[in-house]
């Protein structure tokens, strides 16, 4: 067998596997070895219904465990690169061998971080196991690579003004397991969260991520959304097609039908709200039929790509400092171009987004601010729209949004590309207004489909006046929509999980 490839996963042994990579090419190592207990998984534990866990999990006996560990560690430790790092996961049956092959292949040992995720099995006579370890180690801790304010700023403060950084950097990270609802689902399966907190901080674009236990392909796959190369090895049959189609399909999730799921809540506000528009079938048709087209655009959005994107398709707001919003109009006019009238209507000098049976207009908003109220479009506009036709749409990207930009490199470079800063900025500047920090990326989590009516607005709408834009006159009411009071407005949405 001649030398692997890298962003391919392999259907074989790890031990055997890992072989074929050269010696230091690693960059980062995450994974989730099997355990030495007898499994229970696949009967119907953690809620899990038996006939959707695919079958053939592969187990190790406890005698052999150590020796296992030992032999697959050491190509790990072989492949990795002097500044790379590892990250071993483990319950604390086995916890005792992993740390003395650690120990013993000459691995230096960064952090004993606890992984404590909101369920275990209910016992009677003991403690219920609700955590997990995770060895962070490295071959060389002069070279080792760390990315400190990958996540949060030291500024950034939370609710009641404790440092999010400090707190993200403590060694008990408390994240939720993942529930997959109606998709296909491997037994054991690291949420998404814990790997992207792993890439962030120990990883760079680019760089080459190892997973000798695939698994589902979670570590793969992320490690994919995330721009950084993937190689990974899976023993077991079902998993690694599994793990290969989420790849080659770009799925976060596969569902076993193809249907949506429709009646889980909207998970942003954690609200429960299960409540849709169901006496609104044309509504709710064209917010499906859009749905479908959303589906397909990225999750991730990279602030200097999408910026270059925009500005290579000739799409006139590429200069836009709040470049989020203009680029998830930029995604709706590419995908849905073909099914919506774009522009929408007119009304005086404001024009809807869009146009499918109502006015419908784009607007992405961030999930990690403090407010949850997003400006619409102007009130006038918005008025006659309903009058017209009883309501109108508006389509909402909800994502999580870093704002590490503290040394200003992508403010910089942003400025750059536009050949300086914008007249807006330099009024700004004059004005003595603080300059925000530049969002560098958006994680889009969901798109929501909310109905604007005169109900609505009463409910959950007010008005917003006095806004000075880029020429300095006032701006035109705008209408507030305060989406934490949204409820039946919320007609239809699908995640991007
Ligand atoms: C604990 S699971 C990994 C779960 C994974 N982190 C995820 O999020 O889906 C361990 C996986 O290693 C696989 N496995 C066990 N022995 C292996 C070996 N020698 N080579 C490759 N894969 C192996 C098992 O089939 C199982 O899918």
């Amino acid at each position: 067998m001649k030398e692997l490839e890298f962003n391919k996963i392999y259907n074989m042994d790890c031990i055997e596997g890992m072989k074929h990579i050269p010696s230091n090419t690693i960059d980062l190592v995450i994974t989730d070895p099997p355990f030495a207990i007898e499994f229970k998984a696949k009967k119907s534990n953690y809620n899990r219904t038996q006939s959707r866990v695919l079958e053939g999990y592969n187990e190790i006996s406890q005698e052999k465990y150590y020796e296992f560990t030992l032999e697959w560690m050491k190509e790990a430790y072989r492949v990795l690169k002097e500044s790379g790092s590892m990250y071993v996961f483990s319950g604390w049956n086995n916890l005792k061998d992993i740390l003395t092959a650690i120990d013993e292949l000459g691995f230096i040992t960064i952090n004993h971080i606890i992984w404590k995720y909101q369920f275990g099995v209910v016992t009677k006579r003991k403690f219920v196991s609700s955590h997990y370890h995770c060895l962070y180690v490295c071959k060389n801790n002069e070279n080792r690579k760390f990315f400190p304010y990958s996540r949060y700023d030291k500024e950034s403060k939370g609710e009641r003004g404790k440092s999010l950084h400090y707190e993200d950097k403590e060694d008990v990270w408390v994240i939720k397991r993942e529930y997959w609802n109606g998709d296909q689902k491997t037994p054991t399966k690291l949420p998404a969260e814990l790997i992207k907190k792993i890439l962030m901080y120990s990883s760079e674009e680019g760089n080459i991520i190892l997973d000798p236990f695939l698994g589902s392909g979670q570590v793969a796959v992320i490690s994919k959304m995330l721009n950084r190369q993937y190689i990974g090895f899976e023993i077991v049959k079902e998993y690694y097609e599994f793990a290969k189609e989420r790849l080659e399909k770009g799925l976060y999730r596969i569902k076993e039908t193809n249907k949506t799921n429709e009646t889980q809540p909207l998970l942003l506000f954690d609200k429960g709200k299960t409540r849709y528009g169901e006496n609104d079938l044309t509504f709710l048709k064209t917010a499906k039929q859009i749905g479908k087209r959303l589906k397909r655009i990225p999750k991730l959005w990279n602030g200097r790509k999408s910026i270059l994107e925009m500005k290579k398709a000739n799409f006139p707001h590429w200069k836009q400092m709040e470049w989020i919003g203009f680029y998830f109009q930029f995604l709706c006019e590419k995908y849905l171009s073909k099914i919506m009238k774009i522009p929408g209507p007119k009304y005086g000098r404001v024009e809807f987004d869009s146009f499918k049976n109502i006015p419908w207009d784009f607007k992405a908003h961030a999930m990690n601010t403090s407010s949850h109220q997003i400006i619409v479009n102007d009130s006038e506009a918005t008025a006659k729209g309903i009058k017209n036709y009883g309501k109108v749409g508006l389509i909402l990207a909800l994502g999580k949004v870093l704002y590490n930009d503290e040394d200003r490199i992508f403010q910089k470079w942003h400025e750059a590309l536009k050949g300086g800063k914008s007249k807006y900025e330099i009024e700004r500047i004059k004005r003595g207004a603080w300059s925000r920090l530049r969002k560098v990326s958006f994680d889009l989590q969901q798109i929501s489909f909310i109905k604007i009516t005169d109900d609505a607005l009463v409910k959950c709408g007010s008005f917003q006046r006095d806004f000075r834009n880029a020429g300095e006159q006032p701006r035109k009411e705008k209408v507030l929509l305060d989406l934490e009071k949204i409820d039946e407005d919320l007609v239809y949405f699908v995640e991007f999980l």
